[in-house]
C-alpha cells in the first residue's frame, strides 16, 4: 500500500472512531479531554461533533493555527507528566470522553507516554466515560470496546472507563 493510501486509511479510521465515541457518550455528563493538539484537526472535528460539550486540550507545545486552537481557558499547556497529575484541579469535572493522540512514531516514547496516561486516568475520567487512544492503554478499569466496522484492529483503541 502506498504511503498516501496508508495515510488516508489512518485518517478515515480516526474520523470513524471519533464519531463512534462521540455518539457513545450519550447522556454521560462531563467535558471532552483531548491529549495532543497537533495541528488541531481532531480538536476541530470534536467541537463540530459535540458543540454542547466543553473541550479541554492538553499540549506541551501549542502550534496549531489560531482558528483550530482552544481559547486559553481550555488549553492546558505543559508536558503531560506535569499536567495530568493535576487534572482534577485543572478540569471542572471528570471527562465523558478522552481522546488521546500523542503518537510520535518512536515506540519507546509512545509506550512511556501511554503508561503515564493510563496511570492518571482515574484523575480524568467519569464513570462509564469513553477513552479513544492511538496507543494501547492498560488499566484494570479499562474495558475494550469494539472498533467501528472497517477499522483495522490495532489502529486505534477504544475503552469504557468502568464504574
Ligand atoms: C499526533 S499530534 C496530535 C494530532 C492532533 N490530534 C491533530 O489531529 O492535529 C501529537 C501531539 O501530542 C503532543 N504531545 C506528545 N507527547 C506529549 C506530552 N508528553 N505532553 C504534552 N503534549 C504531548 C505533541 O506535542 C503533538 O502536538
Amino acid at each position: 500500500m502506498s504511503r498516501l493510501d496508508s495515510f488516508i486509511r489512518r485518517i478515515v479510521a480516526q474520523k470513524k472512531c471519533l464519531e463512534q465515541c462521540a455518539a457513545a457518550i450519550g447522556q454521560t455528563k462531563g467535558p471532552v479531554v483531548e491529549l495532543g493538539l497537533g495541528n488541531g484537526r481532531t480538536f476541530d472535528h470534536l467541537r463540530e461533533l459535540l458543540p454542547d460539550r466543553e473541550i479541554f486540550v492538553f499540549e506541551r507545545r501549542p502550534n496549531a493555527h489560531a482558528a483550530s486552537t482552544p481559547d486559553a481557558a481550555h488549553l492546558i499547556e505543559g508536558d503531560l507528566a506535569l499536567t495530568l497529575p493535576k487534572a482534577q484541579s485543572l478540569l471542572p469535572a471528570r471527562a465523558a470522553l478522552l481522546h488521546s493522540d500523542i503518537g510520535c512514531g518512536d515506540a519507546a516514547i509512545d509506550a512511556r507516554t501511554a503508561a503515564l496516561i493510563a496511570e492518571n486516568l482515574a484523575r480524568v475520567m467519569a464513570s462509564r466515560g469513553v477513552v479513544l487512544s492511538d496507543q494501547p492503554l492498560t488499566h484494570a478499569r479499562l474495558e475494550p470496546i469494539a472498533l467501528p466496522e472497517d477499522v483495522e484492529e490495532g489502529r486505534y483503541f477504544i475503552y469504557e472507563w468502568s464504574a
